[in-house]
């Protein structure tokens, strides 16, 4: 089925998972929305994060996508039961890896970086919950870095210090897994390992969310067999120069050649 995959995150972090999807899954088009205007999400209560996700849903279903993906741990958290109630379209959403961590972990001690919706949320509480008798999970709202990527700002003075301001007293913790459980953060992951230490193995969510995504594709009978190009378009709410920056790196492509349109949601 040729129609596309819709993907959203509250700005450019998803597209880490984008990246991530658009690897594993080579046939299939891709449209995804960048809420840059709203974002951080982080901070924000529970119906502001509901209305987003819907506002944002409504406009991908208009584009006729025949999946969603929630490429934001914070909207997952917040609005995945309400919106796969509202919806009849497959969602996919998102979590920290806590589960990969808690499983590798050989000092018994993980550390979690998300934001503060995130560990609000019925999921991540559950998840940690499992493991709470054999693993430490230690948390971090890295509150900050999601304004800092929306800015463009990825390395350099302001950002390490804020990064070793999360991750110094993790380290203290003795940790050998770091879960980034924010789709922000993995766009600071040379300079979380720089600080964090080679000993300190980090964890994204984007391949598995992908596998995810391509088993409820198929799952739904809806995953694209034709040998098709894959298109990529990319909207957001607000025009950042991050969202050219972060999609010119990682799709490795001159910011010209990308299919960009700046759309704000009534
Ligand atoms: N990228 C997000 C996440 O995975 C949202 C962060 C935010 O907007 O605060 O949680």
């Amino acid at each position: 089925m040729n129609k596309p995959i819709g993907v959203f995150d509250s700005g450019v972090g998803g597209m880490t998972v984008l990246y991530e999807l658009t690897k594993l899954l080579p046939n299939e088009n891709f449209l995804y929305f960048a809420d840059s205007q709203n974002a951080p999400y982080g901070p924000r209560s529970k119906k502001e994060i509901v209305d987003f996700s819907s506002k944002i849903i409504d406009f991908l279903l208009s584009k006729d996508c025949k999946l969603i993906v929630i490429a934001c741990n914070t909207a997952t958290a917040a609005a995945v039961n309400m919106m796969r109630q509202k919806y009849s379209v497959p969602i996919v959403g998102l979590e920290p890896a806590v589960k990969p961590a808690c499983l590798k972990t050989q000092t018994g001690h993980i550390g979690v970086l998300a934001t503060k919706g995130t560990f609000r949320g019925n999921h991540f509480k559950n998840t940690s919950e499992k493991y709470k008798d054999y693993v430490k999970i230690h948390l971090q709202v890295a509150k900050g870095l999601v304004e800092l990527a929306e800015n463009g700002i990825f390395d350099g003075q302001e950002a390490e210090k804020l990064v070793a301001k999360y991750v110094n007293p993790l380290i203290n913790e003795n940790i050998d897994q770091l879960v980034l459980g924010c789709t922000h953060y993995p766009l600071f992951k040379n300079l979380i390992q720089k600080i964090a230490g080679e000993n300190i193995n980090l964890i994204d969510s984007g391949e598995a969310v992908a596998r995810r995504t391509k088993d409820v594709l198929m799952l739904n009978k809806v995953f694209n067999n034709s040998q098709s190009k894959q298109s990529i378009k990319i909207y957001s709410s607000k025009n950042t120069q991050a969202l050219f920056y972060v999609a010119s790196k990682l799709f490795n492509v001159g910011e010209n050649k990308l299919d960009v349109e700046i759309i704000e949601l009534s």
